[in-house]
């Protein structure tokens, strides 16, 4: 009936999020409100580390991709489980550092990141920096000079893998920002110019071909070609590369109709395709990490709405406007993003309506989706968008000058504030 299991409805016929009510979270926090189940992220943490050691003994790391989704509370939680964390920018990395995150367990990417940042990345110890291009080496070699300092660095490959999603979420093809190129030889003469560098330390390489990836094959594709090239530095430049970062981008259920692979079974082939190709070429397994961000925070979240006005165009469509839209979910506007929704104060009716889900900004392009199929929704009903815990609040804007909503917890049957709805004062407090 719903997209994952953790939503239900209860006696009052009130959808619930871990056995909590949503229209009671609506009524006491106010909407438009990110949930995110607890035990959801705790359980796709664990079977990813889990899997880790089951297929792979142990010899790697998960680190979170908190572009997905990042607060203090995400932060400690990740921490809690004992797993790391890809943070992208000095803001995520600075949310870690607050949040009192294990620094060793924190992978720093980016594909320009300023010298501002990679100063604070080496102030704080990351454990690693996962180096994009040319200049960043140099850069990062000065900063780390100056500061006596080594950290230990990976360099993003572009390892020529087409993956089969959204072109503006594809990274790994010859054709993009992100790392160095294998076919040119760019990558190559950068390792050789890292293994002499005296303050960085190469101890890995990157991958990440892409987000939302149904298929295993271009993982097991992107794992050989890495690997190939790990052999390559060993027996021409005689050096061992110790880490194989092969980057996150599984895909979710957003519909019905979505059936990703279980966690298990990518782990379960990619290991078996590192430990086969290490055999054959005769290079020891690599430590691997793994970069999940969607699939851990995106199932955990719904967004909840309240509807303001139904506006229904005959013979063309009815419009359901709700009090966000575009600012807290850009992902219609951005990629035409699908979702699942449900009326929360009707969930266990049949969903017999086909709708427009309208934001509120002043954009015709704002909508949660079109087409979709929905209980009877009138004003003042409640909508739960599903699956809206990966890049919705991390890509949340103040369009309009919207205030951003806030974000609760639910666990064992409770709510828990975890970021604060902006006020009115926050959207002028840079205002001068
Ligand atoms: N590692 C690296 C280096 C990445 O660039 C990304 C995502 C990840 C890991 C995590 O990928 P995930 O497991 O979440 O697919 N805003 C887009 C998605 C952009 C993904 C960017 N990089 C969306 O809303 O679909």
């Amino acid at each position: 009936m719903f997209i994952s299991d953790n939503l239900g409805v209860n006696t009052e016929g009130n959808l619930t999020i871990g056995g909590v009510d949503t229209i009671e979270l609506a009524n006491e926090f106010g909407t438009p409100l990110y949930v995110m189940d607890e035990q959801v992220i705790r359980n796709s943490l664990r079977r990813f580390h889990d899997s880790m050691n089951k297929y792979y003994n142990g010899n790697g790391e998960v680190h979170y991709a908190s572009k997905a989704f990042s607060c203090m509370e995400m932060c400690r939680i990740v921490a809690s489980e004992g797993d790391g964390l890809d943070v992208v920018s000095i803001g995520e990395l600075y949310t870690a550092v607050k949040a009192g995150f294990p620094m060793e367990k924190v992978g720093f990417h980016g594909n320009n990141k300023t010298d501002e940042e990679l100063d604070f990345a080496v102030k704080v110890g990351v454990g690693h920096i996962i180096v994009d291009n040319i200049d960043e080496l140099h850069r990062l070699e000065k900063i780390s000079a100056e500061k006596s300092a080594q950290p230990n660095i990976m360099f993003r490959i572009k390892p020529g893998i087409d993956a089969h999603t959204h072109d503006f979420v594809k990274t790994g093809q010859i054709d993009s920002k992100f790392g160095f190129a294998l076919e040119t030889g760019e990558a190559f003469e950068a390792v050789k110019e890292a293994v002499n560098c005296k303050n960085v330390k190469l101890i890995g390489l990157h991958c990440h071909i892409g987000s939302q990836i149904f298929d295993i094959a271009p993982f097991e594709e992107a794992a050989k070609v890495m690997l190939g090239f790990i052999a390559k530095i060993k027996n021409e430049l005689g050096y061992v590369i110790e880490g194989l970062n092969l980057g996150g981008g599984f895909g979710i259920k957003y519909l019905n109709e979505h059936d990703p692979k279980p966690f298990e079974v990518y782990l379960e082939k990619v290991s078996e395709v590192v430990k086969t190709e290490c055999a054959a070429l005769g290079i020891k397994l690599p430590k691997m990490f793994i970069e999940p961000g969607r699939s851990i925070a995106g199932p955990a979240g719904i967004t909840l709405y309240t509807v303001g006005a139904r506006k229904e165009i005959p013979g063309i469509r009815t419009y359901i406007s709700v009090d966000g839209g575009m600012a807290d979910n850009p992902r219609y506007i951005l990629y035409g993003s699908e979702y699942d929704a449900v009326v929360a104060n009707k969930a266990g009716e049949e969903r017999k309506d086909r709708v427009t889900i309208a934001g509120k900004c002043c954009e015709s392009g704002d909508l949660i989706g079109e087409n979709m199929p929905l209980q009877y929704a009138e004003s003042g009903d409640i909508i739960a968008v599903c699956a809206t815990g990966a890049y919705n609040y991390s890509m949340s804007s103040n369009y309009n000058r919207l205030q951003k909503p806030a974000v609760v917890f639910v666990n064992n049957g409770k709510a828990r504030l975890a970021v604060k709805r902006e006020t009115l004062d926050d959207i002028i407090r840079n205002d001068i």
